[in-house]
């Protein structure tokens, strides 16, 4: 009975097994960050080569605590999901800060501030009132969708990846979408010939890293070394290259 009774306290505490303290992760000498890889200019794939503006944050946070960087690649809408089963010590894909995650995930402070922008191919749809009766597209698992789901009569189309929202907009199958304002401008200029309109932002965010509930060491460690990287001018440097600005929240 007592051994029974052991052998299913050693199973439940393996299942359950913490995240990583910053020390476990320290002493293992490599830390494991997980992102999207479709959110360019933020995480995007160039070949086979993992990049982008969250990327190297996460390269050089992770160099300013002494770690090697193990990066991993997972649909945007399993992050969070991943973050709370220890798959990986953190995530880094452009998560706004809102009540419903920080039911399940921590948040470190924010690495760039921005916004939820509507865009079209139509001067007539440019507002949150004007996307009345129209199909508007958004990725799912994102504050776009939770924000467009509010906003009276749009008829809500979601997408896997927030290129193919892009492309459902360019191809005309929907008439708006809405995504951050600085995927907007990446997309405009990939796409010179399209009839962009760029409408109102729908709602602002600041966005930050998701680390497991309650480990501290964690988000402790990386508020450090961004903050480390936002007084050096390492985080200003990558911002300008870019963005040509720093989107850092002021
Ligand atoms: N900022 C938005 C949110 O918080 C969208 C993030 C999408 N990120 C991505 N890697 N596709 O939900």
């Amino acid at each position: 009975m007592k051994k029974t009774a052991l052998l299913l306290g050693a199973i439940l505490l393996t299942a359950t097994a913490g995240a990583r303290t910053f020390d476990e992760i320290k002493a293992a000498g490599t830390i494991k960050i997980a992102t999207e890889g479709a959110f360019k200019p933020f995480n995007y794939f160039v070949g086979k080569k993992l990049t982008g503006f969250e990327v190297e944050l996460g390269d050089a946070i992770a160099k300013k605590l002494g770690l090697k960087v193990q990066w991993v690649t997972q649909p945007f809408d399993s992050l969070i999901i991943g973050v709370t089963q220890n798959r990986y010590d953190f995530a880094i894909a452009s998560h706004g800060i809102n009540e419903e995650r920080a039911k399940v995930v921590d948040f470190s402070d924010p690495h760039y501030c921005t916004g939820g922008q509507i865009v079209s191919k139509s001067p007539n749809i440019k507002t949150a009132a004007q996307l009345n009766g129209k199909r508007v597209a958004v990725q799912v698992g994102t504050s776009y969708l939770s924000n467009v789901q509010k906003v009276k009569g749009a008829k809500v189309k979601t997408f896997p990846k927030d290129t193919d929202a892009v492309q459902a907009l360019i191809s005309g199958t929907v008439d708006a979408w809405v995504s951050d304002k600085f995927v907007v401008l990446d997309a405009q200029k990939a796409n010179p010939k399209v009839k962009w309109q760029l409408g109102d932002l729908l709602f602002q965010e600041k966005i930050a890293m998701v680390i497991n509930k309650g480990n501290t060491s964690v988000t402790e460690a990386l508020n450090g070394a961004l903050a480390d990287i936002l007084k050096d001018g390492t985080y200003a440097k990558i911002s300008k290259k870019y963005f040509g600005t720093d989107v850092s929240c002021k």
